[in-house]
């Protein structure tokens, strides 16, 4: 596992904070530091089967944030200039590392020191002038090793040190200049066994320059090399089989100087493509390799080719002979005579147009014969003389017709080329020999009708390529002979009928490609179909079929094909709206995959795939759904790979119910939903891959989870994840939905919990202890006066009449005297309407609502006081209501009847109050003693007083308190 560049991100910043702050709150920080797992959204890349493919993504540098489990890693054609120590680092059971066409100058030393399992590294197509001391360090596992198109001018001598495993090397198109380098590298490479070091700029290749001990060398490519001399001095090379020295770019002879020629005596296939070289020395060369040479490849010879052939041979062991590009424009008789043991001639791309009717009579084992690319008008009646073949390619030509006799006797051809020529019309009888063809390629020919050719014979033809012909329909038993055929090509031509017998016979057909051709629902009614019963893949993709609507078919088109696992079903070209028939897929009991792109649908019925429980793939992209049942999906229990890419989705939220719960494959990129709610992937249990690229997000705190969910999931892969785009809300628009913050717009940082919730507790504690033991009172007093303050600002502007004449705030310990004295006295006797809260408190009611509408609703408010009373804090509340109204209307509206005697020091915290008492009138009830009289009616007295707001104030001044 890389570093990984999240994980940076994400680390929590504020834990020292924390700890510093509090060591209570330390429990609450060991949650801050945990550290997030990796997650799996990959910046550049994605992982399928354990291959992390990053290709073509313009990187500059190597992702660190590849999985360390990762067996393969390719990062080919991107910008990586530099290779760093640090890069690979944890990957160690990577296997194979692709790193071809990218600007690699520098390979840091030590760079490839953690990759002990590697066993291929491609580092072609770079910009290595140079490679370094031990640049390949650690590298003792690797088995191939690719530097080609480097322009390597240098190489150090320990470049190659520890590559003890290596036994594949491609050096080529570099710029060596000499077999001292390749020298500097083979000695280190014991088991080295193909070595590639074409278009090296080597001027000579001498052998006791590169080894004096032999090599296990196998394979040996030096082509494309200026040699002006190939010297071979001591058996250095007593393994090798397979030689490549031809494609000369020097304009002068080679001097070919091998010493003995048993050196090279193993050596079966050799290439000597446009080497320059005296006739003298290629006799010597080809007599050097006289005894075991099998293939001879002489592409493009400068020599005399015909003399060539006659020398080469010779050879008795020689069976392969390959003339490509040799200009070639006939065939003599006489060619070919001495190449009886050759069994595969290869002429192709040559400018062949004659060719002598006993050329190949002489090639009595000649069995596969190449003419591709040559300037043929016929089949040439060469062929019919050398019933021997067993392939043939004629295709490439211009070969306009094909005759009765053309491949007359040839019962022993498997395999027949005839694609890339003009032959309209294919003669009724013309494969009537070909009892054993198994592959015939009549593709890309213009052939407009079939004539039958295929009505009785080719019983063994496995395999038929009529694909991008002219054929505008299937006749009746057309291809009713080939009964052993597994696969038809019959795509882009311009099929439109069928018959209900077209493909009649073709019982053992498992593959048939109608792709791209003019067929109409039309065609599917007719049963042509229904003959195909070991059909497997059928694709009908890019034709004419429109369905308007859903509605029952009477005869289903697939309804025979039982084993039918791949059903490709057309893009419509036209502009539709279409549907499919609900029954469209019946007799599909086996069907695997279903594809349904670029189809125009509207709408996909909930019972279409009631018939095709076993489905594994679906493909609905392209269509205009909009919005799917979550019932279409109940019967696709096996499904694990879904596609609806462009299907105007508005949401996935359809998936919830659809019970997917073997879906490891979700691709729904470029559609129009902006939220993915997490209940969505929870109900995807077995999802791996999950693809929603290209749509637009919100970047709010809808899809909070989705983050989190990314960074920390390690089952599902999301791909693209670090491309997703806001589109919503509009400040966000075009930025990156990675990069939205839901951490502070959406949830408090865990981070900043601690930080907060510890600052807070100590700042609290210091201030709550600080405020007991200075200001208790005063801030109890403050907070009613603001609950005051509160209700008054609610009503100021309710001028409603008092509904009592005053609330009696009592303690529920005085209760009997407020019942039995107060109440009789004021509401009996003197007429008051009294508020009292065990009677006219409104149930449910909060209860300091009812106090405050209790003492608003009231002209006055009379409180019963006692000891009692001031340590009840319902009874203080009342109080500071009601002395708040006091305080802010200017009204006379407290009094106050002290129930008994109340030492000073008990009335202390109250302090703000008792400067109002200085100017209120109060009663005391037990000083009133004998006189209750007198208390009654300095009662009324205050109680009548502030009903006319002009009366003057009535003092009452019984008792004052100190
Ligand atoms: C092979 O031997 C020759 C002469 O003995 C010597 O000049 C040459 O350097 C040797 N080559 C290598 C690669 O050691
Ligand atoms: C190869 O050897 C055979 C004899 O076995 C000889 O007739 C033939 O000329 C030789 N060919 C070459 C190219 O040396
Ligand atoms: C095919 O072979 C038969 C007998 O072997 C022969 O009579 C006939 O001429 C041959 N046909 C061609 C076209 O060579
Ligand atoms: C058809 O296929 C089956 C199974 O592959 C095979 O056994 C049978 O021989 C084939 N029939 C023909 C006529 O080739």
């Amino acid at each position: 596992m890389g570093p990984g560049l999240e994980k940076d991100k994400t680390t929590p910043k504020g834990g020292s904070k924390c700890s510093t702050l509090s060591i209570f709150f330390l429990s609450l920080n060991i949650f801050c530091l945990i550290v997030p797992v990796r997650g799996f959204a990959l910046r550049y890349c994605r992982i399928s089967d354990n291959t992390a493919i990053c290709i073509n993504n313009k990187l500059r540098q190597v992702p660190l944030d590849i999985p360390s489990t990762v067996n393969i890693f390719d990062l080919s054609v991107n910008k990586i200039v530099k290779i760093q120590a640090s890069d690979f680092k944890n990957l160690t059971v990577l296997k194979q590392l692709d790193l071809n066409r990218n600007n690699i100058s520098q390979i840091d030393t030590g760079a490839f020191s953690t990759l002990i399992s590697l066993k291929k590294l491609n580092l072609n197509n770079n910009k290595l002038r140079r490679l370094g001391e031990n640049v390949f360090d650690g590298l003792s596992r690797l088995v191939e090793l690719r530097l080609k198109r480097n322009g390597i001018e240098e190489v150090a001598a320990t470049s190659f040190k520890s590559m003890t495993s290596l036994t594949f090397l491609d050096i080529s198109n570099n710029k060596l200049h000499s077999i001292t380098k390749v020298h500097l590298i083979l000695q280190h490479l014991p088991h080295l066994r193909e070595l590639y070091i074409y278009d090296t700029n080597l001027p000579t290749f001498q052998s006791w320059q590169l080894t004096n001990s032999s090599l296990a060398l196998r394979y040996l490519d030096v082509s494309l090399n200026p040699l002006k001399l190939f010297q071979i001095t001591a058996d250095v090379f007593p393994n090798l089989t397979w030689f490549n020295i031809g494609g000369s770019r020097g304009k002068q002879n080679m001097i070919w100087d091998v010493r003995n020629k048993t050196f090279l005596s193993r050596l079966s296939s050799l290439d000597i493509s446009g080497l320059r070289m005296t006739p003298g020395d290629m006799k010597t060369l080809l007599e050097t390799v006289n005894s075991s040479l099998t293939s001879l490849k002489m592409y493009a010879m400068k020599y005399k080719i015909h003399t060539l052939i006659k020398i080469s041979c010779t050879i008795p062991t020689m069976s392969t002979l390959k003339l490509q590009s040799n200009g070639l424009k006939s065939i003599p008789s006489d060619m070919f005579a001495s190449c009886v043991n050759v069994t595969k001639l290869d002429l192709a791309g040559n400018k062949l147009v004659n060719i002598d009717e006993n050329a190949f009579t002489f090639m009595r084992s000649l069995r596969i014969l190449n003419l591709n690319r040559n300037k043929l008008t016929s089949v040439p009646a060469a062929i019919q003389n050398r019933p021997t073949l067993d392939e043939l390619d004629l295709s490439k030509n211009n070969i306009s017709e094909l005759r009765r006799h053309d491949f007359a006797n040839q019962t022993l051809l498997r395999k027949l080329s005839l694609y890339n020529n003009i032959i309209p019309v294919l003669p009724q009888d013309v494969f009537r020999d070909l009892n054993r063809l198994q592959t015939l390629k009549l593709q890309t020919s213009q052939i407009t009708k079939l004539n039958g050719a295929f009505k009785k014979y080719l019983p063994n033809l496995k395999r038929l390529h009529l694909n991008g012909n002219k054929l505008s329909g299937i006749k009746p038993g057309e291809f009713k002979g080939l009964r052993s055929l597994e696969n038809l090509s019959l795509h882009d031509n311009e099929i439109k009928t069928l018959v209900k017998e077209s493909f009649t016979g073709l019982t053992n057909l498992t593959e048939i490609l109608l792709q791209s051709n003019l067929l109409t629902k039309e065609e599917l009614k007719t049963g042509a179909f229904n003959a195909l019963i070991n059909l497997r893949r059928l694709d009908l993709s890019s034709n004419h079929i429109i369905y308007k609507d859903n509605s029952l078919l009477p005869h289903p088109p697939f309804s025979k094909l039982s084993h039918l696992e791949e059903l490709n079903v057309p893009s419509q070209r036209r502009r539709a709206r279409a549907r499919l028939p609900q029954n469209f897929l019946e007799g599909l009991g086996n069907l695997l995959l279903f594809r349904i792109r670029t189809s125009q649908l509207v709408e996909l019925h909930t019972g279409m795939f009631k018939h095709t429980p076993r489905l594994q793939t679906l493909d609905v992209s392209s269509n205009d759904l909009r919005y799917l049942d979550s019932k279409l999906f109940a019967p696709l229990q096996n499904l694990s790979a879904l596609y609806m890419s462009r299907a105007s989705l508005q949401s996935l939220d359809f998936l919830i119910d659809a019970k997917l719960t073997k879906l490891e494959f979700l691709q729904v990129r470029k559609n129009q939903y902006s939220v993915v709610r997490h209940e969505v992937i929870k109900a995807l249990p077995a999802l791996l891959y999950l693809d929603l690229q290209g749509n637009a997000f919100t970047c709010d705190c809808s899809n909070i989870w989705f983050i989190p969910w990314l960074k920390n999931d390690t089952q599902t892969q999301v791909y693209d994840a670090y491309n997703f785009l806001c589109n919503y809300p509009p400040v966000m628009r075009g930025k990156k939905l990675l990069d939205f913050d839901f951490n502070s717009f959406c949830t408090v940082d865990v981070d900043f919990i601690c930080f907060v919730t510890t600052t807070c507790t100590i700042l609290c504690s210091m201030v709550a202890t600080f405020t007991y033991h200075f200001m208790r009172w005063q801030l109890v007093y403050a907070y009613y006066l603001f609950l005051a303050w509160l209700y008054d600002t609610k009503n100021k502007n309710m001028q409603a009449e008092n509904q009592y004449d005053a609330f009696i705030s009592y303690n529920v310990h005085d209760e009997p005297w407020v019942i039995g004295d107060l109440l009789p006295k004021l509401e009996n006797e003197q007429g008051w309407k009294l508020c009292l809260h065990h009677r006219d408190f409104e149930p449910g009611k909060p209860i300091i609502d009812n106090i405050t509408d209790a003492i608003y609703g009231s002209r006055k408010t009379i409180c019963v006081i006692s000891r009692r009373y001031l340590e009840s804090e319902w009874c203080s509340r009342e109080i500071q209501a009601a002395s708040f109204r006091l305080f802010d209307e200017q009204k006379d509206v407290l009094i106050l009847v002290f129930l008994e005697e109340i030492p000073g020091y008990l009335m202390s915290p109250y302090y703000r109050m008792r400067k109002l008492l200085k100017r209120q009138s109060y009663l005391s009830w037990p000083r009133a003693g004998e006189h209750s009289e007198l208390f009654w009616e300095k009662l009324r007295q205050a109680l009548k007083t502030g009903q006319d707001l002009d009366e003057d104030r009535f003092h009452l001044s019984m008792l004052e308190r100190p």
